[in-house]
């Protein structure tokens, strides 16, 4: 089924490299120790023949035997052989040397190709951070009181408690009824934390993340920004986006949304996230509906309408 597996070489081609440069290297230095072995014997010969067998006794250079200047130039070779096995090619030879070169250069440029291209990404990463932002400047939503019909859609306690350990902290079967009502068919612009206490996207809204990351990877349809002027933007086309919390993103939307539809729940709650204070002064309340507890729902709470003022 999967056919036969390719015979993969066991070396690779820089160990075979270091292995034919250690074998050179190898018959390098027998070469030298057959030499001298060579230059021994021969040498005894050549005193044997002048001295012990009178073999040319009356030809002399420079007033010496001339075996002994023989042997001296010998000798001299022997030296030349030495030094080109010890020290011109010392380690694995100059052309070897070349090629390591040559390798770690290319290595080297190939590393700051590398780095060009991060430093390129992140120049135009800053630049159009920086069109952005321009463009932020001259955008109605950075007004405390824009045009646009964001809301802010909130379950609070007494004590502006609205979540602990990334969940909601009570159950209340009308309020859940009422956020799918009003925000259905709508877009949906949430903290990264609030979409993970999700257990998927709600059916029928389209869901912004906001997330400083940069590689967030969300399931399909869901689109993912890095600022709530972002998401804002991008929820622009729709008549009625609703912001949906969490904490943090609440605190930053309270100053471009328009509405708030608060479900005020009336008891205090142990939490770790809270909805900010509503400000009187910029904020009224435009509607208010009280529930008794039942039920299906343990505490008492009231639907309350603010209008920016
Ligand atoms: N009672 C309610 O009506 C209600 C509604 C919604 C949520 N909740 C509760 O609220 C809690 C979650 O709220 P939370 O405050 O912890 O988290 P959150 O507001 O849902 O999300 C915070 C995350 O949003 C991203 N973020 C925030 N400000 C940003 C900015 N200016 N630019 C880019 N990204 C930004 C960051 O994501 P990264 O870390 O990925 O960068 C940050 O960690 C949960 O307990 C949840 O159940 C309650």
């Amino acid at each position: 089924m999967f056919g036969k597996k390719k015979k993969k070489p066991l070396i690779d081609q820089e160990q075979l490299e270091l292995i034919q440069h250690a074998q050179k290297r190898v018959r390098q230095k027998k070469g030298l120790y057959n030499h001298f072995i060579f230059f021994l014997i021969i040498g005894t010969c050549l005193i044997i023949l002048n001295l012990v067998l009178g073999f040319g006794s009356d030809f002399k250079i420079l007033n010496q035997d001339w075996f002994v200047i023989v042997l001296l130039l010998w000798l001299l070779m022997l030296f030349y052989h030495f030094i080109r096995v010890y020290v011109t090619h010392k380690f694995m030879g100059s052309e070897w040397e070349k090629k390591q070169i040559e390798k770690l250069t290319a290595k080297q440029q190939e590393r700051i190709n590398q780095l060009k291209e991060g430093f390129l990404k992140e120049e135009k990463l800053i630049a159009q951070s920086e069109a952005f932002n321009q463009t932020k400047e001259s955008t109605p939503f950075i007004e405390t009181k824009p045009k646009s019909n964001l809301t802010i859609i909130v379950a609070a306690g007494e004590n502006n408690a609205i979540g602990k350990d990334n969940t909601l902290i009570w159950h209340l079967t009308n309020d859940l009824k009422r956020f799918k009502e009003l925000t259905s068919g709508h877009h949906i612009i949430m903290g990264r934390k609030t979409f993970e206490s999700f257990t998927k996207p709600l059916p029928n809204r389209t869901h912004i993340i906001i997330t400083r990351q940069k590689d967030y990877v969300a399931p399909e349809g869901v689109i993912v920004v890095n600022s709530l002027a972002r998401a804002i933007e991008i929820a622009k086309k729709d008549s009625q986006p609703f912001i949906i919390g969490g904490g943090e993103i609440y605190k930053e939307a309270l100053l471009y949304a328009t509405k708030i539809e608060m479900t005020r729940v009336h008891h205090d709650f142990e939490a770790d996230t809270f909805f900010p204070e509503i400000d009187e002064a910029i904020w009224k309340v435009t509607n208010t509906i009280f529930h008794e507890k039942d039920k299906e729902h343990e505490y008492e709470y009231s639907f309350i309408t603010y209008d920016k003022r």
